[in-house]
């Protein structure tokens, strides 16, 4: 039985991915918060396996119904419509400082390829068939739902009634991989993380896994399926196999890449990762992903955000008024990976200006004031013997953890110069003045390069000032706020 819970990197590479995302929405903080964590272990590992034997993967999920929706209430075509919106979120990921390898499109050619290929794997392997599907469809979900899903009559999470269908069309053969799928489960604890989101897996496959449609009979739009052009493939299977495309599956770069070390999810979608997907690969001879972990969710000042209620918060907005570092900063400093969190707008003024202001900002601002007015802008670096490692807490995902103890650490070289008074003690000893300023310097570059990954922006600013024993610009971190 394997125990890490860290990703495992057996070949000295790291493959991340985020959800690919449905882009009949503009990217809201929910998205962004995925996306920034999957950027923040990319740009981690990056720094340690090189940037060579890092794939980070995220994009938008196009063949689905509500794409075909949206495109017709803009009187565009579907093509046209995607074309424009994933062009849209390929740009704020770019203005959000997102270092994808990566931004993959469910129409881009080597996609259909993949699809195509791997349904064609599954049906040889007689896990695809033909039966009739008729029941509830929610376009919301892109997913079948039962009576028993509903409240009053209403998908529960977009309040709409689902459509009901009835088609012929092609079933996977789910059910079979069922005691499989527990066993591995169970020997493999960090397969799912966190262990609540794991708990719920093994509960849904005890009530019994059932085959599932995998096609589409009434819908154009979509990858036509290679033994029945008459339709098209199921959005979900489609999508889940963006992970294996964007490995470079089919070409030799796949026996590097794959299997992926971890996809980041929300919580909304571990059915389809932890159920499906592993099912699918198995019956495509495909290796499973090492680790699947599954964030929370953000209200908004309590409330659940959703496009009806108009409550989605505008990450381009926040980063325009704050830097991008602050909105990674809230993200990732104030929820803890895994749990559901609140955004608040009153919150995220407070901790910029207790945290990023006063604490960091601060610290960068006095020091190099002071080694400017007592050494002439030059301190000496020193071998500093870290407070804290983070190596751990990130690889697990901890992020919260690194960022509280990062910070604690920053607010006692403060606390330091408290202590020992730079301006009195200079009076009467200005070499124990530099020793003690030239000290503290160093323990602030060693954190700021901890903190790259997390805050890539200052943690360049804060190297710029400071730079080879030689104080050579100033730079106001973070300013203040009303
Ligand atoms: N297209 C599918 C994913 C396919 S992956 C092979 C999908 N897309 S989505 O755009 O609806 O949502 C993608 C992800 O956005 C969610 O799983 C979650 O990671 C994130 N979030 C959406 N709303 C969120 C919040 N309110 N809070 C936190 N994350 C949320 O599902």
């Amino acid at each position: 039985m394997k125990n890490t819970s860290q990703p495992n990197q057996s070949k000295n590479k790291f493959y991340v991915t985020t959800p690919i995302y449905y882009i009949n929405d503009v990217p809201h903080i929910g998205h962004a918060y995925s996306t920034i964590a999957a950027d923040t272990l990319a740009r981690y590992y990056r720094s340690k396996l090189g940037k060579d034997n890092v794939l980070f993967v995220t994009g938008t999920d196009e063949n689905s119904q509500k794409s075909v929706d949206a495109a017709k209430k803009v009187g565009k075509s579907v093509q046209d419509y995607t074309d424009d919106t994933a062009q849209k979120w390929q740009s704020i990921f770019d203005s959000l400082n997102i270092t994808y390898n990566r931004f993959i499109r469910t129409t881009d050619k080597d996609h259909t390829k993949t699809v195509q290929d791997i349904l064609q794997k599954v049906y040889d392997n007689g896990d695809i068939y033909k039966g009739v599907y008729e029941g509830l469809y929610c376009v919301g979900h892109e997913a079948f739902m039962k009576e028993d899903d509903l409240v009053d009559g209403l998908c529960p999470d977009h309040k709409k009634a689902p459509e009901h269908i009835k088609e012929e069309n092609w079933f996977f053969r789910l059910s079979k991989y069922q005691d499989r799928l527990k066993h591995y489960i169970l020997d493999n604890p960090d397969f799912i993380r966190p262990q609540s989101r794991r708990n719920e897996v093994l509960s849904f496959i005890d009530k019994g896994l059932e085959d599932f449609s995998i096609s589409r009979e009434t819908q154009d739009w979509g990858i036509r399926l290679p033994f029945d052009d008459s339709q098209v493939a199921y959005v979900w299977f489609d999508a889940l196999l963006n992970y294996v495309t964007a490995a470079g599956y089919g070409t030799e770069a796949f026996s590097k890449w794959w299997p992926a070390d971890l996809h980041i999810v929300g919580k909304d979608i571990i059915k389809f990762h932890c159920i499906y997907w592993p099912a699918m690969l198995w019956s495509a001879g495909l290796e499973l992903p090492h680790q699947v972990f599954a964030h929370g969710f953000f209200t908004n000042d309590g409330e659940k955000i959703s496009k009806s209620l108009g409550n989605a918060i505008d990450p381009v907005g926040l980063v325009q008024k704050y830097g991008n570092d602050v909105l990674r900063y809230y993200l990732l400093r104030e929820i803890t990976f895994g749990s559901d969190g609140d955004f608040s707008l009153q919150r995220f003024g407070e901790v910029y200006n207790s945290d990023l202001a006063n604490n960091l900002g601060n610290l960068v601002s006095r020091l190099s004031t002071m080694l400017i007015k007592y050494n002439n802008a030059e301190y000496n670096e020193v071998k500093v013997k870290p407070r804290y490692e983070y190596e751990d807490d990130i690889t697990k995902l901890k992020f919260h953890t690194c960022l509280a103890e990062l910070f604690s650490w920053l607010d006692s070289l403060n606390g330091a110069i408290e202590e020992n008074k730079p301006w009195e003690l200079f009076k009467t000893d200005a070499a124990k003045t530099v020793e003690v300023l030239s000290a503290i310097t160093s323990e602030l570059l060693l954190i700021a390069k901890y903190l790259e990954p997390f805050l890539p922006e200052s943690s360049k600013k804060i190297q710029a000032v400071f730079d080879n024993g030689k104080v050579v610009s100033s730079e106001v971190l973070f300013p203040k706020f009303d």
